[in-house]
């Protein structure tokens, strides 16, 4: 098969290099890409978002299988079009990924459909919104309804708090058509995790728990960030608790989606916050969905995939999923993000990386690139997160040892990460 992938972080970079090992795959293409992705595909100098694009190199190049990471393209309808013309796509619908397009649509469908997630009301105005903060009071959650880039969510310690984020969303129109209407949610307090399972229409088979570290700073401290790192499987969803999200979250809104006629395929991942019921036990409510893998979730996923992740993929797209399509290596995974100095403010670009060599000679690791680019032999930094230090061992603790071990070896003065990458874990 002829496959392309479509993004440029390390989540496409793991993808591909994941995908590159499938014996179904003979040739790899990715749009945009960038230098690490080079080494394991043909990059083609095409925007994630240029859906036209897109379409057209997939149709000149007869591709097979468009693999689709990121949100964008899934919420301008980049599947619905390449299905259009013939083109296996891995992914929601447009009309499928306004679960994670539109957080009134996620919250409206999961109130309908029974979903534990918190109490919540959308709004245009803002002074409706503002009773509606004082008869709830504070701590309490502000959100754009639609994408702005990770930035769109306020958790407001104070009414006061809460008044400016709805001001800056619905007056000052800070996140343009993403903001014209808000969600005002509940504040849940627990532990978050990532879940993630892979859905064919109709099938939902569990993938693996993850979790991110949002905060840029060690001891998750300083503003919130595309995530800083991450480790899967996540300890505190035992056993127990999956069964309990895939009943009760997962199973339901998938059902729910094939109700309303926006059958739902591709990766449903559930960003989670796992709170203590009036028995003390253990409650996993929703936060929100996403429509994708996330990111740097990914990486330590496809670094504990098993079986063949080309074929799980295609068998989402054909509406044929199995349980036995999807198995796991019997270790841990630990991704630690390098970003550059600055990072999530203004941040250095174009700074050389040196020791990736190194680093990736590193018993179980894999350096995957976000924001890199080739520069004749040299690799230069061009994002805010520019790699995700990646290794697998039979403990999280192990494969948090060995992720820094391969970190202390890469040479890149302008960058840095955190140090506590799966503490929680650790401490458990
Ligand atoms: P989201 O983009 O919806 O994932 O929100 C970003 C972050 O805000 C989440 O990862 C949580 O840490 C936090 N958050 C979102 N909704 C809530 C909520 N209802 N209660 C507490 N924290 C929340
Ligand atoms: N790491 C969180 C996300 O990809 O949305």
């Amino acid at each position: 098969m002829k496959v392309l992938v479509v993004g440029s972080g390390g989540r496409e970079h793991a993808l591909c290099w994941a995908i590159k090992r499938s014996p179904l795959c003979d040739r790899l293409y990715c749009a945009p890409g960038n230098a690490g992705i080079a080494e394991v595909a043909e990059c083609v100098a095409i925007g994630a978002e240029d859906v036209d694009g897109i379409l057209r190199f997939a149709k000149d190049n007869a591709i097979d299988f468009v693999v689709v990471g990121p949100e964008g393209p899934l919420v301008l309808g980049l599947v619905d079009k390449l299905e259009a013309a013939g083109i296996k796509a891995f992914g929601p619908s447009a009309a499928a990924a306004e679960l994670e397009g539109s957080k009134g649509f996620m919250k409206d469908l999961l109130a309908k459909y029974g979903v534990p997630t918190a109490f919540y009301q959308r709004f245009t105005d803002a002074d409706a919104a503002k009773a509606y903060v004082r008869q709830h009071g504070a701590p309490i959650v502000v959100k754009a309804d639609g994408l702005a880039a990770g930035k769109g969510v306020t958790v407001a310690r104070s009414e006061e708090e809460a008044f400016a984020a709805i001001d800056e969303a619905l007056v000052g129109g800070r996140f343009g058509s993403a903001g014209a209407e808000i969600v005002v949610e509940e504040f849940l307090d627990g532990e978050e995790v990532s879940f993630f399972a892979l859905v064919d229409g109709a099938t939902a088979v569990p993938l693996a728990s993850a979790q991110d570290h949002k905060a840029v700073g060690d001891g998750d401290t300083g503003p919130n960030t595309g995530g800083m790192g991450a480790y899967s499987p996540a300890p505190v969803l035992t056993p127990d608790l999956e069964a309990r999200v895939m009943r009760e979250i997962v199973e339901p809104t998938v059902r729910g989606l094939a109700a309303e006629g926006r059958p739902f395929k591709g990766v449903l991942f559930g960003g989670l916050m796992i709170v203590r019921g009036a028995d003390g036990k253990p409650v996993p409510k929703t936060l929100e969905f996403n429509v994708r893998f996330g990111d740097p979730e990914c990486q330590t996923l496809m670094a504990r995939f098993k079986s063949d992740v080309l074929a799980a993929l295609l068998a989402s797209r054909d509406g044929t999923l199995k349980p036995e399509d999807v198995q796991w290596h019997d270790a841990a995974a630990l991704c630690v993000v390098m970003a550059a100095q600055g990072y999530p403010g203004d941040y250095l670009k174009n700074t050389e990386i040196r020791g990736l060599t190194e680093a990736n000679a590193v018993e179980g690791a894999t350096v995957f690139h976000a924001g890199t680019k080739a520069d004749g032999g040299r690799v230069l930094a061009t994002g805010g997160r520019v790699l995700g230090v990646t290794a697998t061992a039979p403990t999280v603790r192990e494969a948090q040892a060995r992720a820094y071990q391969a970190v202390d070896r890469i040479q890149w003065p302008e960058g840095f990460c955190r140090r506590d990458i799966g503490w929680r874990a650790v401490e458990r």
